[in-house]
């Protein structure tokens, strides 16, 4: 096992693929396949051009990457694992304290298998829905960062299907083939989860889908890196890596947005931020379609926890196949036979927290640490307009509002986390939820900008280029 990338073969990968006959079979096997989705589902309209695109060639933390151009059907994807650790022992459940495993237990194989399952199906699921991005670009700038973000989600499939053929025979290999059938969006063969069968239509839509929805794989991989099952935690390990440059996507993405409401607004002398149609005359997205935006995004993401109190999470950590956020920093037995953890829930028409086992409760927690982490993306935005001197604050809503999944799916609430009755929120669910009005607005926004050097009206240049490259660097050569 080296960290050094093994790019000599056709598969590169740092797995020994060369020696083990049946795996590279297998992995050869599934390449074309994957090929022929990434043509028909990828990024549309822009298979044949070159793309400055970072590959990665080592998984030391240190100077992983090479940068170059490439059409992305030619990209390099692969098998990388994070370097085994030596003497690695699991963190938490039943088994903590004993030495990880390199095959997997028989009794976990089908949690295991399903767990996997769905990471996986998550990968491609985000690239069906950017498809149609870069015909809409605003800049050559973000359109390469959109294709960045493709094929790396493209190689965390590859991952998952690594893990499937090389640990679950023939299951695994159905469940390879299955991953490339399914579609985002599709009524018969739908995504697994629900978020990634919501469309991505715009690239408000999808800069708020990075800075929220990738998070959400952030912490999915976090819990999974904590993993007794150790090449599945070292994958994920590697996988988090490059999901940093996603969540840095949405988030500039989003803050960009904000700067240039933020000029308009100033530039034209408006001094209600809140007048949508005056921005609007501007063509920057007013700052409370944002809200909306935000609004709509984290709680299609916080779904994706799962239910708060949820007996499969319990039965993954008490495996030791699933952990918390940063296992090792938390002051506990880390095995939870007799923790408490506070679970805000419904009681009455109220909303209290309530301590129930800890155990049942690590999907709330995980959630807890992903709102966290939301909200210090949420003061960088709010920095930004408070630079610009704009009296606006963008907020997260209270984990109760528009939820389909766990303690409030039964329920409405406000934003700001008051219960409301069906007939209050069908009056008013449009204060918070972008309307076909907004939406078709944003969607009106959404010309082409393929300039070098060029930005869209409606949002700010970046503070810096891809890999030290200038403001007008070509990053994606359209012009053959
Ligand atoms: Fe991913
Ligand atoms: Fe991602």
């Amino acid at each position: 096992m080296d960290t050094q990338v093994n790019y000599d073969s056709l598969i590169p990968n740092n797995v020994g693929l060369a020696a083990d006959m049946k795996l590279r079979r297998a992995m050869e096997r599934w390449y074309p396949k994957y090929l022929d989705w990434w043509t028909s589902m990828g990024p549309n309209g822009f298979q044949d051009y070159e793309v400055y695109l970072r590959t990665a060639i080592s998984v030391d933390p240190e100077g992983w990457a090479r940068f170059g151009f490439v059409k992305m059907p030619d990209y390099r994807w692969g098998v990388l694992l994070a370097p085994q650790q030596e003497g690695r022992t699991i963190a938490f459940g039943q088994h903590k304290g004993e030495p990880v495993w390199q095959e997997i237990p028989g009794e976990y194989r089908a949690m295991l298998r399903r767990l996997i399952v769905i990471q996986g199906d998550t990968e491609p699921a985000s690239v069906e829905q950017q498809r149609f991005l870069g015909t809409t670009a605003p800049s050559l700038y973000d359109m390469r960062n959109v294709f960045q973000v493709n094929v790396e989600e493209g190689r965390h499939l590859w991952a998952m299907v690594y893990l499937l053929q090389k640990y679950f025979g023939r299951d695994g290999r159905e469940e390879a083939e299955d991953l490339l059938q399914r579609r985002s969006g599709d009524e018969d063969r739908p995504r697994i989860l629900g978020a990634f069968n919501e469309a991505t239509p715009d690239w408000v839509s999808f800069f708020m889908f990075t800075t929220f929805t990738d998070r959400d794989g952030k912490f999915q991989l976090e819990a999974l890196a904590q993993s007794g099952f150790d090449p599945l935690a070292r994958t994920c390990r590697f996988m988090l890596t490059e999901e940093g440059h996603h969540m840095f996507v949405g988030r500039t993405g989003v803050e960009r947005i904000v700067q240039r409401t933020c000029q308009v607004l100033n530039e034209q002398g408006i001094d209600d931020p809140n007048d949508i149609q005056a921005a609007r005359k501007h063509g920057v997205v007013d700052l409370p379609t944002i809200q909306k935006k935000i609004n709509f995004h984290v709680a299609v993401t916080l779904d994706l926890f799962g239910a708060e109190i949820s007996t499969n999470a319990a039965n993954a950590f008490n495996a030791s196949l699933k952990g918390r956020f940063r296992e090792n920093r938390i002051d506990d037995d880390h095995q939870l036979a007799n923790e408490t953890y506070p679970v805000s829930q419904v009681v009455g028409d109220r909303i209290v927290e309530r301590d129930v086992p800890a155990l049942s409760s690590i999907n709330a927690r995980l959630s807890d640490d992903f709102i966290a982490d939301c909200n210090n993306v949420l003061k960088r935005w709010n920095w930004a307009l408070k630079a610009h001197d704009i009296d606006f604050r963008l907020s997260l809503p209270h984990r109760a509002f528009n939820r389909a999944v766990g303690e409030f799916a039964e329920v409405q609430a406000t934003p700001q986390g008051k219960l409301l009755s069906e007939t209050e929120w069908a009056e008013r669910q449009g204060e918070w939820l972008p309307s076909e009005a907004d939406m078709s607005y944003i969607l009106s926004l959404m010309q082409p900008c393929t300039e070098p050097g060029r930005f869209a009206n409606w949002i700010a240049p970046p503070r810096a280029g891809i890999n030290g490259m200038p403001g007008d660097f070509e990053y994606v050569k359209l012009a053959a």
